[in-house]
This record gives C-alpha cells, sequence and structure tokens, in this order.
C-alpha cells in the first residue's frame, strides 16, 4: 500500500510542474475530450443538467473531492464507485488534460470579479 502512496505522490507532483507549463492548450483538449468521451452522460457545462441524472455535473465534482485527488482513479479507468458506467481508458496526457479541465470548471478557484462566478461558487449544490 505506500508503494501506492508514494507511485500517486510522485504523479501528483509531476502533474502539476507540468500543468504550470501549459495549462491553456490542455484545459482545451480536456474539454474537448470531456465532450467526446464523458458528456453523453456527465454535464460539462456551466448550468445544464446530466444527460445521465445519476451522474454529477463535472461543475460539482470540485465540492467533493480535491479534483487532483482524481488523478490516481482517472488512470485506473474510474472502476471505482463507478458503476453505472463502463470502464474506460485514459492516457496519463489525457488524465492531466481532464484535471486541468475540471480546475477550470471551478469557479472559486481564483478571487473574480464576475458575479456570475461568485454566485456559481457560493450556490447550494446540486
Ligand atoms: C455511460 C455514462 C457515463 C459516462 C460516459 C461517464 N460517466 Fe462518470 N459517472 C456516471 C455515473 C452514472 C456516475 C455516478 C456514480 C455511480 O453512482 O455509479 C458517474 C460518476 C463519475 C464521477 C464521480 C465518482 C464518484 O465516486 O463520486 C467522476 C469523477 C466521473 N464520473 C468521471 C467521468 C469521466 C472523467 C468521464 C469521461 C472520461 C465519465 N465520467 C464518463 C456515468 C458516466
Amino acid at each position: 500500500m505506500w508503494k501506492k502512496s508514494i507511485a500517486i505522490g510522485l504523479l501528483l507532483t509531476g502533474a502539476s510542474t507540468f500543468a504550470a507549463a501549459s495549462d491553456a492548450g490542455e484545459v482545451s483538449q480536456g474539454r474537448e475530450l470531456a465532450e467526446r468521451r464523458c458528456a453523453s452522460c456527465h454535464a460539462i457545462g456551466e448550468t445544464n443538467a446530466s444527460p445521465n441524472v445519476l451522474a454529477p455535473p463535472f461543475r460539482n465534482l470540485y465540492r467533493q473531492y480535491p479534483v487532483d485527488a482524481l488523478r490516481p482513479a482517472f488512470l485506473k479507468g474510474l472502476e471505482v464507485g463507478h458503476r453505472d458506467m463502463p470502464r474506460f481508458v485514459l492516457t496519463p496526457q489525457e488524465v492531466t488534460d481532464i484535471i486541468a479541465f475540471l480546475h477550470e470548471l471551478n469557479p472559486c478557484r481564483k478571487p473574480s470579479s464576475d458575479d456570475t462566478a461568485m454566485a456559481r461558487c457560493f450556490a447550494p449544490m446540486e
């Protein structure tokens, strides 16, 4: 078990270094990937409902998890806690991109003068 934790720690460190280097590109890649692979069930927009009512809208994920903590699960294919969903395989780069996109959906990530974003940040969870 400890070996696994160390591996995850290394992955997280690697990811944040990488994310700092090329954030913008990854967000658009991640969005595109989410549209293709996840949007048939999950809402990936800022206000729409999920096509599959059981699937949490991606914009709410950050309220349940620090989204970086999803990385190991995404690398494994989210077998855990994802019973109504076919197991998917993502490359480490795709995982980095999706996580960058999930960060982008988090309106509380940075202070903002955008009232709509701030209202979403403090809104009750759907
Ligand atoms: C076929 C429908 C479907 C697709 C496609 C799908 N999901 Fe899901 N997802 C679900 C459902 C349903 C849940 C709710 C979990 C449950 O109770 O099974 C879920 C839950 C999740 C969760 C929360 C897991 C938890 O433990 O709370 C994450 C994160 C997630 N999905 C990520 C993704 C990503 C990333 C993709 C695309 C690569 C994706 N999903 C594609 C149906 C889907």
